[in-house]
């Protein structure tokens, strides 16, 4: 085992911002490498034994199957919680939650709204916790990315990717994957759903020292020119469904379309976290078009999530 093998285990997998460059890109090359072997066939269980729970307060589709098959693949056990059917929902803290977890599993999938309950659940935790989603940050979802778009495009350094609508969990994790890889990040976005100042400014810090840089935009058409990667995502997150109206008025400009889609480089390649509600934030035609590369991304949750928990657990 080499130190950055040695280094990832045991850890939490709750931010991008705390790992390093090297161990992203380790994390990155490993996926590759398991992605290589399920193609061939090989078996690979590097899990044997082990269990994850995955504890689910939202809805998933992706992330729920991706990591169940994911360690059952690695010859793990997965175990669906959600967190109305565990006492958590009626009470019991989380702490002792944590506690209690950690003496039967080797690790944690969280799904929830707060990322204060994530923090908690990995301070009380003796396993490795991982974060499937939280209102701030969706990390596994932009390492899938970034591994997509070196799979498209052979790298990831002084390419341009901008992400397209709300300054939202997938926003923030998008920000810190490429201010860590040297990605150029911006964001456009309507006035007033800007990504959250402390995120900005931090993602700017550890892009200072990989070169590159982050920006946010309220100018669409600005924003795309030149990109290597345009990328989407709901315009109303779980959680804000009370605002689906309004939202929708507000982002109606935030769209990718063919027209947004003309702006960019000719070789732009097309992202989108899923689910899409297509016609609004992505159309059809650019969402089944030769550019979009949203299944391979959606497939790629399952590498990365299989070389997450075989690095840390
Ligand atoms: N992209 C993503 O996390 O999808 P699910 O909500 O279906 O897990
Ligand atoms: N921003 C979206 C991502 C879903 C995968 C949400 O939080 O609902």
């Amino acid at each position: 085992m080499n130190d950055l093998a040695k280094d990832l285990k045991g850890r939490d997998f709750i931010s991008l911002k705390d790992f390093s460059t090297a161990e992203i890109f380790y994390l990155l090359d490993l996926a590759d490498e398991l992605k290589a072997k399920l193609k061939k066939g090989e078996p690979h269980p590097l899990l044997a034994g082990k269990s994850l729970g995955m504890i689910f307060a939202k809805r998933s589709t992706r992330t729920r199957v991706s990591f169940e098959v994911g360690i059952y693949q690695l010859g793990g056990l997965p175990i669906f919680l959600t967190h109305d059917d565990l006492q958590l929902g009626r009470g019991e803290t989380i702490a002792d939650t944590a506690r209690v977890l950690s003496r039967y599993l080797q690790g944690i999938m969280i799904r929830t709204f707060s990322h204060r309950d994530v923090l908690e659940l990995a301070r009380h935790a003796t396993i490795p916790v991982i974060n499937g989603l939280t209102d701030l940050l969706h990390p596994t979802q932009a390492l899938a990315d970034i591994m997509t778009i070196r799979e498209w495009k052979g790298k990831l350094k002084g390419l341009n990717l901008t992400f397209i609508g709300d300054g939202n969990n997938v926003a923030h994790s998008l920000m810190y994957a490429g201010a860590k890889v040297g990605l150029n990040v911006t964001i456009a976005c309507p006035s007033g759903y800007e990504p959250m100042p402390q995120v900005v400014e931090e993602a700017r810090r550890i892009a200072a020292v990989s070169g590159c840089q982050i920006a946010v935009s309220n100018d669409i058409e600005e924003a795309v020119e030149g990109a290597d990667v345009l990328y989407t995502d709901v315009w109303a997150s779980m959680g804000q469904e009370a605002e689906i109206e309004k939202r929708r008025q507000d982002f109606r400009e935030f769209q990718i379309n063919s027209e947004i889609l003309k702006l960019a480089r000719p070789d732009a390649m097309v992202l989108h976290c899923l689910p899409a509600h297509r016609g609004e934030e992505i159309t059809d035609e650019v969402i089944d078009g030769p550019q979009s590369a949203v299944f391979d991304e959606a497939e790629n949750r399952l590498h990365v999530h299989k070389a997450i928990m075989t690095a840390i657990m």
